[in-house]
């Protein structure tokens, strides 16, 4: 047999970790000997409510079975008292693993301020404020792993959840940009949107899928990537549930390319819109920003747009 991916002597800090997800990534960590935080503020899935019980259970459940645990029972949004707790507990922090979440399901068009309000401050500003507190130790001792938890939501769009998709995709780009601020000081930070069963999705799926989504199934790629042996791996987007893994990236169409002066109108545009959308030809895998001053001198260099016509767009004529 080989050996397991161990955590020994690390200080990993789970936010929401009294159910769900959450709690079977402090389960996971305490069982390969690493001293957890059990943050979880106790409340409704909506994001009401609160109390002791949940948190406590998890960390119950760890100790009898042996292993290092504390509960901490703040809201994410008071990140630095999540962080001090691990601290104080345990004298470091190695790995931050934002999981907290809550939903406030609404259609746009009835949405009110405050289901708004309430989803940024868990998913936003909690990932923030978890990672601000943390960063500090992991610049000094040149080590930290960050998870931030984004979801399909985000990253396609969701019926009823603008809120929520608008927090999700949030995490890739907060993850993107601290991977590569922390990659100097062997931070490594990463973004998941897993799928899974838990109380979040019980109200949504029927049973047998649910069956099929154990949480315990998004966990091998969460140690995997947190554990010291990934140096490389960061700035990534993952999908994973029911035994499934995958990376998502950016596609670029080779896209339009016009001479930009005068003849640039939006009847020269519509006669290059399939190139626009063209993923056929030269896509490409950005990791960056297109190179604008060179594209600005390629399209320099082309003979004026061609005048002003009656074009076709969308199935109508579209006049310039
Ligand atoms: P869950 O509801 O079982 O767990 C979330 C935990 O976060 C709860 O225990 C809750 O008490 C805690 N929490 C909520 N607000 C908090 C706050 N302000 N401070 C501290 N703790 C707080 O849900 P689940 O499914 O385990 O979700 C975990 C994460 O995964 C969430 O970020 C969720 O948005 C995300 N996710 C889950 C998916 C799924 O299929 N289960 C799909 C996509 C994303």
């Amino acid at each position: 047999a080989g050996e397991q991916l161990r955590y020994d002597g690390q200080t990993v800090v789970v936010t929401g970790a009294g159910g769900g997800l959450g709690r079977a990534y402090a389960l996971f960590f305490a069982s390969r000997g690493a001293n957890v935080v059990v943050n979880d503020l106790g409340g409704s899935f909506k994001g009401e409510g609160g109390g002791n019980k949940a948190a406590d259970t998890v960390v119950n459940e760890i100790t009898s079975a042996g292993g290092k645990a504390v509960a901490n029972y703040d809201s994410v949004e008071n990140g630095d008292k999540i962080i001090e707790t691990a601290i104080k507990a345990f004298g470091r922090i190695d790995v931050l693993i934002n999981n907290a979440g809550i939903l406030r399901d609404i259609s746009f068009k009835n949405m009110k301020d405050q289901d708004w309000d309430l989803i940024m401050k868990v998913h936003v500003e909690g990932a923030y404020k978890c990672a601000r507190a943390a960063w500090p130790h992991f610049r000094k001792q040149k080590y930290g792993r960050v998870i931030n938890t984004a979801s399909a939501a985000g990253l396609f769009g969701s019926f009823g959840q603008c809120n929520y998709s608008a927090a999700k995709l949030s995490q890739v780009g907060f993850t993107e940009t601290l991977a590569k601020e922390g990659l100097k000081y062997n931070i490594i930070c990463n973004v998941i949107a897993p799928i899974a069963a838990s109380r979040m999705t019980a109200t949504v799926m029927p049973p047998e899928v649910l069956d099929a989504l154990k949480p315990e199934w998004v966990v091998p790629l969460v140690a995997v990537l947190v554990h010291k042996s990934n140096d490389s791996e960061t700035g990534s987007i993952f999908e994973v549930g029911g035994g499934h893994v995958a990376k998502l990236r950016w596609e670029r169409s080779k896209g339009a390319l016009l001479r930009a002066d005068d003849s640039f109108t939006p009847g020269a545009l519509l006669k290059k819109w399939d190139d626009v959308g063209n993923f056929a030809a030269d896509a490409s895998y950005p990791t960056g920003p297109a190179n604008f001053l060179e594209l600005l001198e390629d399209a320099q260099k082309l003979p004026p747009n061609p005048p002003a016509e009656k074009v076709e767009f969308q199935g109508k004529v579209a006049l310039i």
